[in-house]
């Protein structure tokens, strides 16, 4: 069983959503599937497929104007939350740091966080790739878990470009992740692979060990582009 996420971003519509999850309600899979959609979807009838929001505040409550909090995501009876995207911490700044504070704060409404890690350009050039995954992960993964959590690696320099890293450096990634999270105590956290997925590349992706399925982006917003991806493994 994989995980197959879809990240809607700042796309689509109640009508759309709606139109995508009857598409998915007769996919014969065993995999998990997720769309993490703007809030205003949330309140959706979603069937068989789990639904998550893409940010969370920090805050639980009180004058923060324009945020939601995790408690607010867990009423819509959304069961997961991303947290730490790179456009998250590209256009808002969010630290390692933020992003454990979200990550808690996800866990203790009873949501799933899907924690974003992942390497930019300038630092993959400057050789820091596999420095900056370890961080990510130990910095962003709160100290005491209480519920499940995902991890997803996002090279952020392959997102939404049409790029993807090779076969060897997306395992060697994977497995450094692995082995963080087994030294945090937290071995068999599934930990999804994020950039340029599409139907192409999907099942390639979802052989490499280490990989337990897959955040899409662009390739989730139509049922034509996405249910191929989920049916590309079993
Ligand atoms: P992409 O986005 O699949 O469009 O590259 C992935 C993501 O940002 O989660």
């Amino acid at each position: 069983m994989k995980i197959i996420a879809g990240n809607w971003k700042m796309n689509g519509s109640r009508a759309a959503l709606s139109e995508m999850v009857s598409a998915l309600q007769v996919v014969e899979t065993d995999n998990k599937v997720i769309l993490c959609v703007p809030y205003t979807m949330l309140c959706i009838d979603s069937g068989r497929v789990a639904l998550g929001a893409q940010d969370v505040s920090v805050h639980e409550k009180g004058a923060y104007t324009g945020e939601v909090s995790a408690t607010m995501i867990a009423e819509t009876g959304a069961k997961y939350v991303i947290v730490g995207h790179s456009e998250r911490r590209q256009y808002h700044e969010e630290t390692n740091s933020i992003v454990r504070q979200k990550a808690a704060t996800a866990l203790s409404a009873g949501l799933t966080p899907i924690i974003c890690v992942g390497e930019n350009m300038d630092e993959k050039q400057a050789g820091k790739t596999m420095a900056v995954i370890e961080a990510g992960v130990r910095e962003s993964v709160p100290s005491d878990i209480s519920g499940d959590i995902i991890i997803a690696y996002e090279p952020r320099w392959a997102i939404g470009a049409g790029l993807t890293p090779t076969e060897a450096e997306i395992a060697e990634a994977h497995k450094l992740i692995a082995d963080t999270l087994d030294s945090m105590g937290l071995s068999g956290t599934p930990v999804l692979y994020g950039a340029s997925v599409k139907a192409a590349n999907a099942a390639d992706i979802m052989s490499i060990p280490n990989v337990g399925g897959v955040l899409v982006g662009g390739a989730s917003l139509k049922p034509d582009d996405f249910i191929p991806i989920i049916t590309s493994v079993k």
